[in-house]
């Protein structure tokens, strides 16, 4: 559709959870003019809901150089080690950073020093929390009021569609479907010379995630139409410890944060055996993969559908001081862990891949960032390392406000320069007003939008097809099945003439159908077992094949 308005702005930052604000913060304080748009409220993304907190070499006797040696175990040799670095070493000062700004970490009463704790594949303790088990929460409520108090633009419940090029291929803004935000209302667009997207996840494309309703992959999703590469998507983390709710449950499900385990929870199976011992030298604080999969094992072994948590030693006062949340979340369902061990089991967690960027978060279409979930800047290779990501979030924020503040300093010196050389031009490129010219029409408006409920068909065709465990049989079947989703749409298009009416949970659903289904091509073609991505009929690693990554770009034909 054709944008019914406009704005203009240096930088759109497209996501509200810590990358997308601390990039917001960082342009603005260099003087840029930012325009954030956020899919629901400023705070309603994944960040929010992050429990168990943020790793960072801030302790006595630990070093960057630790940190990285966890990282690039966890991540199964397919992290880029130099973004690691970065991320270690510019990590604790990003953290002091981030509490300059006005976060507050649990700190000890008596020498103020941050508290830290431990979780899965870390040696050291090096997780900063607030709250207890609330350090999204914080860090969120710290941002956004740091974000009003600058008095930056924000656009709240806008859908980004499509990415805006100039003729030379340069981003140049987003369009976007925005409701009810007065006179910035249906379909229109911010033009912006660099374009950053932070919209987190896309743990909606399973029936059961810790993601909120608003992970729907999007940003993915445009920069595939928007022909940027996407890279190891296969890796989806499945978290270990979610509150089981019983088999049929749907949408999003009740973290137990790592750092149960971390101050000393234990998994059992229905007889109180611990059956992570044995399995790691870390138990229970083993990596995230290994962990979800000793989980999975046992569930198997024992015909069960789900493992314990047991934490009962921890007494009431630790639980009601250390894990506040966890604990109303698991007596809302009326589980109480201060006397009964907690139901659990794997669910979608996190995505490690992501929109491809370099070091200074720079995607493969020029002027087009990406942060965050999103993105893909090496760090996690093929899993994640507990607690890294909101970390990432905040390093490589940082990296592309510097990237951008240079670009606008270079434009700013080049508009001069030629100023003084010729009469001014009439104004066109990235930020004129009424937009570039040559802008590539959104791809979204000319391929079928999906029906709302094809969300919940697509659930349950990864959930079955592409979950924790995976097989050639089942990402094909998954795979067909997927397709069979995108003949419906394209066929109610041929008999209707029309497609499904424009809407964010029509276009939430087309992206999902569309990340969903690189997904399983990139988990069918790598076959091997890395990381979290385990192919039950290829159980081993091959380093020889597959040390190395599965790069996609769509292309403009949709294929
Ligand atoms: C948790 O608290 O267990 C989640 C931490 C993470 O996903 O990094």
């Amino acid at each position: 559709p054709a944008p019914g308005w406009a704005t203009e702005a240096d930088v759109v930052v497209v996501g509200s959870g810590v990358a997308g604000l601390t990039v917001a913060l960082r342009c603005a304080a260099a003087g840029a003019k930012v325009t954030v748009v956020t899919k629901a409220r400023l705070d309603d993304g994944s960040t929010r809901w992050a429990q168990g907190g943020i790793a960072a070499a801030l302790g006595e006797g630990d070093t960057p150089e630790q940190h990285l040696d966890d990282t690039l175990v966890a991540g199964a040799g397919l992290c880029d080690e130099q973004a690691v670095r970065a991320l270690v070493t510019e990590g604790p000062d990003a953290v002091r950073r981030l509490i300059a700004t006005g976060a507050r970490f649990d700190a000890d009463d008596t020498t103020g020093e941050i508290l830290l704790t431990r979780e899965g594949g870390h040696h050291h303790r090096r997780i900063a929390h607030a709250g207890g088990d609330a350090t999204g929460a914080e860090i969120s409520r710290a941002l956004v009021e740091a974000v009003r108090a600058a008095g930056i633009d924000t656009v709240e419940n806008a859908l980004v569609l499509d990415l805006l090029k100039d003729g030379s291929g340069r981003a140049a803004g987003v369009t976007l479907h925005v409701m009810g935000e007065g006179r910035r209302d249906g379909v229109g667009a911010v033009r912006a010379g660099a374009v950053v997207l932070a919209t987190g996840g896309m743990g909606q494309i399973f029936s059961a995630t810790t993601n909120p309703a608003v992970s729907t992959g999007d940003g993915v999703a445009l920069a595939l139409r928007a022909g940027a590469e996407v890279s190891d998507l296969e890796f989806v983390q499945f978290h270990p410890t979610v509150l089981w709710l019983g088999p049929e449950a749907e949408g999003q499900q009740p973290l137990v944060s790592e750092a149960v385990r971390g101050e000393g929870a234990h998994l059992v199976d229905a007889d109180g055996v611990r059956f992570m011992r044995g399995q790691h030298e870390l138990a229970e604080l083993a990596p995230r993969d290994i962990v979800a999969k000793g989980i999975m094992r046992r569930m198997r072994e024992r015909g069960a559908e789900h493992m314990y948590l047991d934490a009962r030693h921890f007494g009431a006062a630790m639980w009601e001081r250390r894990f506040p949340t966890i604990l109303a979340a698991c007596r809302a369902h009326g589980i109480d862990p201060v006397t009964e061990p907690i139901p659990v089991a794997p669910a979608a967690h996190y995505a490690s891949g992501g929109v491809r960027t370099d070091l200074r978060g720079r995607t493969t279409v020029p002027g087009l960032y990406a942060c965050g979930e999103v993105a893909c800047t090496g760090v996690h290779g093929a899993n994640r390392l507990a607690s890294n990501s909101l970390l990432e979030g905040l390093v490589f924020a940082e990296r592309i406000a510097e990237d951008i503040g240079e670009r606008i300093a270079e434009d700013v010196t080049a508009g001069a320069e030629s100023a003084g050389r010729e009469p001014p031009a009439e104004q066109t490129g990235p930020s004129a007003p009424g937009g570039a010219s040559g802008e590539a029409p959104p791809l979204a408006s000319e391929a079928p939008l999906f029906a709302s409920e094809a969300r919940y068909e697509i659930q349950h065709i990864m959930t079955h097809g592409a979950g924790v465990l995976r097989s050639a049989e089942s990402l094909a079947r998954a795979a067909e099945r997927l397709e069979r989703v995108q003949d419906d749409a394209v066929a109610q298009l041929r008999r209707d003439g029309k497609t499904a009416e424009p809407g964010v949970e029509t276009w939430e659903a087309t992206n999902l159908h569309l990340v969903a289904r690189v997904l399983v091509a990139a988990a069918l073609r790598r076959e091997e077992t890395r990381g979290c991505h385990w192919r039950e009929d290829r159980p081993e690693r091959d380093d020889a094949a597959w040390r190395r990554h599965l790069l996609v770009t769509l292309r403009p034909d949709g294929a």
